[in-house]
Formats: structure tokens, sequence, C-alpha cells
């Protein structure tokens, strides 16, 4: 095997599709890795801070889950849904449990995308109706229907689609027509657009929402607590059903709660969760309201949907989460990282804003030049508000800088630590660790992110 990463490189561009973005002007190979920490082929460690896009859930290698893969791997790795297959049963029922839904139940798949596909077939099978509502800057996957329901031009290679979709306000607090207001004006207003969306766009038997309770590849955008139930008030007078994409914000990684809707006092109808759930062995699935999941009349199956390898794995990676308290853990290392970067916010230009729940943290990066400054601790809103009408960027709140943030993601390689990005504009840092990451490796991340974003934000002031 080389361990050159330009032959790799090279390799790559040969056999796999031209989109199929690597990190990095020079990407790395990764081979190895413990906890937060991952090794690249040349022998680099690095502190992992996206965890292969918030999929590395409880850390690298952990011996229980390992151990778990192993034994199930050695004993029998496959059979098919024909059969009754115990860990697939147990996970259904710790799926349903967790997920507050009353007598739900839970179909297993392999990937995020197949999770939404399967949601949006439960809501228009029972609805029959293929009007569908999403939100703008919304991500739900790469297939033909995921891609309808996404509503970010970057992501959605086609514009045929195969369901009717109406697109609502998205709760950014930054940018947008009602970034200004208060948060509960913000949740009325948005709640008013949703009523007028569904009376002008549909012909009224909309079949659901869907939704992430925070937009993930969308740049990690927090809606006020409470926005969901103000849509939901909309929703239930016309019967429309409400799904929560939780592939980002499931299982604790928002730090307050378990599931991301619960900021919003509400209980959806359906649930889809992938990424963390295997900690990187491929497993997905919804969990709603059993007559939705029932509502299917023909066969249907999925090959490898909840087979025994990814069901021992995902049982051993629950139980390692709930051992370690880990929403605990994303709770308190997450605002020690919010705290540090807000003070960054405060003395660099560069950084135009900075939100986050727990451990999925979004730092909003702006050409330094036209950043409306605010004194920390200035709600978004109203910093926005200030700066409405100087010709800053999108919702007064200054210019998206993608450029600042290729280099950020640069400069944090180079000393050693590896973040996302993402968001409309490109312009997103998101920082989302495993959740088992610690204090310590927070205060040397939060200090690795201050050096890169002071080196660029002087870059671009002069
Ligand atoms: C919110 C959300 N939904 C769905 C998906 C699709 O998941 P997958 O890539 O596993 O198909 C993603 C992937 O990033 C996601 O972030």
């Amino acid at each position: 095997m080389s361990t050159s990463h330009p032959d790799l490189l090279d390799r790559h561009r040969k056999v796999l599709p031209s989109w199929l973005a690597l990190y990095y002007d020079q990407p790395i190979e990764l081979v190895s890795g413990k906890g937060c920490v991952v090794t690249d082929a040349e022998g680099r460690d690095y502190l992992d801070f996206f965890g292969g896009i918030l999929t590395t859930m409880t850390g690298h290698a952990v011996p229980e889950v390992v151990d778990a893969i192993r034994e199930q791997a050695g004993r029998l790795l496959h059979t098919s849904t024909l059969y009754l297959v115990r860990p697939m049963v147990e996970l259904a029922e710790r799926i349903a449990a967790l997920s507050n839904i009353p007598d739900a139940k839970v179909f297993f798949v392999s990937s995020g995308t197949e999770a939404t596909e399967a949601a949006l077939l439960f809501c228009c099978g029972a609805r029959r109706s293929n009007q569908v509502l999403a939100l703008r800057n919304s991500y739900h996957g790469r297939s033909f229907t995921a891609m309808s329901v996404t509503g970010n031009r970057a992501w959605s290679a086609s514009s045929l689609s195969p369901l009717q979709v109406s697109y609502i306000h998205n709760g950014d607090r930054l940018r947008g027509p009602f970034a200004h207001l208060s948060d509960e004006a913000f949740n009325a207003a948005s709640a008013a657009d949703l009523r007028q969306v569904i009376e002008t766009t549909t012909a009224g038997d909309v079949a659901c929402l869907i939704a992430e309770p925070i937009q993930g590849v969308g740049g990690f955008v927090v809606p006020p607590d409470g926005f969901f139930a103000s849509l939901k008030a909309v929703l239930d007078e016309y019967g429309i059903l409400f799904v929560s994409d939780e592939v980002q914000t499931g299982w604790g990684r928002t730090g307050d709660h378990f599931w991301g809707y619960q900021a919003h006092g509400i209980t959806p109808d359906l649930l889809t969760f992938a990424k963390g759930l295997g900690n990187g062995v491929a497993i997905a699935g919804v969990v709603g309201r059993a007559e939705l999941l029932d509502s299917v009349k023909t066969n249907s199956i999925s090959t490898f949907g909840g087979n025994p390898l990814a069901t021992a794995a995902a049982l051993a990676n629950l139980e390692y989460l709930f051992a370690h308290d880990l929403q605990a853990n994303a709770r308190e290392v997450g605002s020690l990282l919010l705290e540090g970067l807000r003070r960054l916010q405060g003395r660099l230009e560069v950084v135009g804003d900075v939100r986050g729940k727990g451990l999925m943290i979004g730092v909003e990066l702006v050409e330094p030049s036209t950043a409306a400054r605010s004194a920390v601790g200035v709600a978004p809103g109203a910093a926005a508000g200030v700066a409405a009408g100087t010709g800053a960027g999108p919702g007064g709140a200054g210019r998206p800088s993608a450029r600042a943030a290729s280099q950020v993601l640069e400069e944090t390689r180079a000393r050693g630590l590896l973040i996302g990005k993402g968001g409309l504009y490109g312009n997103v840092l998101r920082i989302a660790p495993p959740l088992s990451v610690s204090r310590q490796q927070a205060e040397e991340a939060l200090a690795v992110l201050a050096d890169a974003l002071w080196v660029v934000d002087s870059a671009r002031r002069s």
C-alpha cells in the first residue's frame, strides 16, 4: 500500500465521480483512530472535530463497540428480514421507547437518504397526497425524492421532482426577512408564512412537513426554541404530518435534549435517524406512529436494513452512550466551546456569528470590512437590525466569506485539527466532535481555532 497522499489522490480522481468533494488543497487519507484522535497515512495525528460528518458518535475504536461488531461478524453477518433478527427487535424496542412517540414502530434502512424516502412514502401514502412542505436551506439526502425536499441549490442536482414541494421559512436568525424580530415575533411571522404558503401554493391536503430541528448541511442554523411548536399549531389545523429529520441532531448531540425536536415542546409524527447510531456502521431508519408505518399496503423490504451486524453495533454504541452519559458531556463540553468561540467573535471581525447547541456548533465567517460589529451577547437579530440597510450583505449580517472558511480549514488542519464547513454560502465552520470529547481536547481545539481565525482575519483585513 502506498502511503503517499498525492498518489492516492490521482487514483481517486481517475475512478471516482468529480463531484465527490474532498477537503483540503492536499487531501488526506485517515487510516486509524482512537477516541477523538485520528491518524493519517503519513503518521500525523489530528483531533477529529467533525467525526466523519457527525457520524463517529462515541469515538473511534471504542473497545465495547468494536468487540460487539467482532463478535457478531464472527457468528453471523446477515440473514435478511425474512427471519427473526434478535438485535433488530431489541434495537427497535429501544428506539421506539426513546422516541417519545406513543406506540411507535421502527423501520430500519442503511442511510439517512433512505430514511427520508421511507418517511415520505409513509406520509404521502397515508395522506394520499404528493404535496410536501420543506424548509428553505434544508438537506435531506441525495436520492431523487430526498433532493426534491432539499432547499439548497448547491445540493439539488435536478429541478425535476416526484413531489409537489413548497418551501417555507427556515428559522435563520441571522439573515432573511424576519431576522430583526424578537424570537417570539420571529416564530409568529414564520407560522404566518407557513399558513400563507399552504393557502397559496398547495391544494390544502398536504402530506407532511419534513424539517431538521437544526439545519446541518445548511450551516447549523438554529431556530428559536418554540419555532416548531408555532409551525405545528398551523400544521395541526390542516391535518398535516410533521417529520423531524434527526439525522444530525439525534442521540443527545444538542446537549440539552436527546432529540432536536424536544427544544420545541412538541412530538413529531415520524422521526428519521442515521449517522451516529452505528458509529460508522451503516444503519438508519424511521420511528413513528404505528398507523403510519403500517400504512404501506404492498410488500416492502430493505435487504441490509437492520441486519444483525448493524443492529448489534448500534445496540453496543447506544449502551456506551448511556453508560457514559455522553449527552451530559455534549452539554458541558459544548458550552465550553461555545463560550470560547463567542469570546473570539468579540475580537475577530471575520467571525460573523457563533451559534449552536451542545456539540453542534457553527461559526459563520464574513468579509471583515463588511462585518456588522456588535457587542458580544447582543442577539443576532438585533445585530442584523443595527446593520440593516448598510448593504453589508443578506440581512445586514456581513458578506459571507466562503474563502475565509476554506482558509480556516487549511490553517486548522495544519495545526492538527479537523473541522467541517457548510452553509448556503459555504462560509460556516461546522464543529461537531464525537460526544465523548474531553474538556482538555476542547481547550486544545479552541487554541487552534483561535490561531487559525486570527491568521485568516489578519490576512483578509490586509
Ligand atoms: C439532516 C440529514 N438528513 C439526511 C441526510 C442523508 O443521509 P445519508 O448521507 O446517510 O444518506 C443527511 C446527510 O448528511 C443529513 O444531514
